[in-house]
């Protein structure tokens, strides 16, 4: 990570884990645990039924809340959908967008686009993923196909606003599964990633961007991982659920940034 443009974060994605009560839980033990000093920023991306109890527990402390998905809608007939607008209004800061594990139910760079305008809009800061499947990493497409992930979310972005957007790298191959990129494998990605914003946007823009790895990022490889200089944090699933584990993450990152 690069201090000196970028601040680290540390930021959980529960997925479809924990009830609002164990969200209650969570979130006290976790604030009395972390250390003073304000050395990264944190964000627990929790289900939307849990926003409530996070944004409450968490409140007069250093953890922002996210959701993990948004309606692409302002507001109107969209029975079950949540928009980006209410999520800011219940107290998030973040929305992960464009997870692998969303794609893989359906949905579209064209959607993700959508949705990534209309958190903006909203007043919050898009997650937004990408990250190739094993098969494209095979065949050596990687590069090409997160550059086209990239460009068709962020369409039509002007650099004041890509400046507030997070870009999560994720190799689907790494995630839930215990096998982590190398060092070297993420961060030739997300140094990839720099480059095609640096295109479209210039290099000051590019440079302001906050870039996550995600993929069985813990305690044992974190440091490492943060060591790169295009890794600016991480997205973080199985071990954002464990409050100790979660903590030494961010233990990595702080030290990082000393
Ligand atoms: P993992 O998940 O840390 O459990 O691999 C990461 C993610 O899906 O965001």
């Amino acid at each position: 990570m690069n201090r000196k443009y970028r601040r680290p974060l540390i930021a959980g994605n529960w997925k479809m884990n924990k009830t609002p009560s164990e969200t209650r839980e969570f979130v006290t033990g976790f604030k009395a645990m972390l250390p003073k000093l304000r050395r990264c920023d944190i964000a627990l991306c929790v289900p939307a039924v849990c926003i409530p109890a996070a944004v409450k527990g968490a409140r007069d402390s250093r953890i922002a809340i996210g959701a993990q998905t948004c309606s692409a809608f302002a507001s109107g007939a969209y029975t079950g959908e949540i928009s980006a607008a209410m999520l800011k209004d219940a107290g998030c800061k973040y929305v992960i967008l464009g997870h692998s594990e969303r794609r893989a139910m359906g949905e579209t760079d064209k959607n993700i686009h959508a949705k990534l305008l209309t958190a903006l809009d909203s007043g919050l800061t898009p997650i937004l993923c990408c990250g190739e499947s094993p098969e494209q990493r095979e065949l050596g497409v990687t590069e090409p196909w997160i550059t086209m992930q990239l460009r068709a979310a962020l369409a039509g972005i002007p650099p004041e606003k890509l400046r507030t957007v997070v870009v999560a790298y994720e190799p689907i191959w790494a995630i839930g599964t215990g096998q982590t990129a190398t060092p070297d494998q993420a961060e030739s990605v997300c140094a990839h990633i720099r480059a095609v914003l640096r295109k479209q946007y210039g290099a000051k823009t590019a440079r302001a961007v906050v870039i996550l790895y995600g993929g069985s990022m813990n305690g044992n490889n974190a440091a490492q991982l943060l060591a790169q200089p295009d890794i600016d944090g991480g997205l973080i699933g199985g071990a954002s659920l464990d409050p100790q584990k979660l903590l030494c993450i961010v233990e990595a990152a702080s030290c990082e940034a000393e």
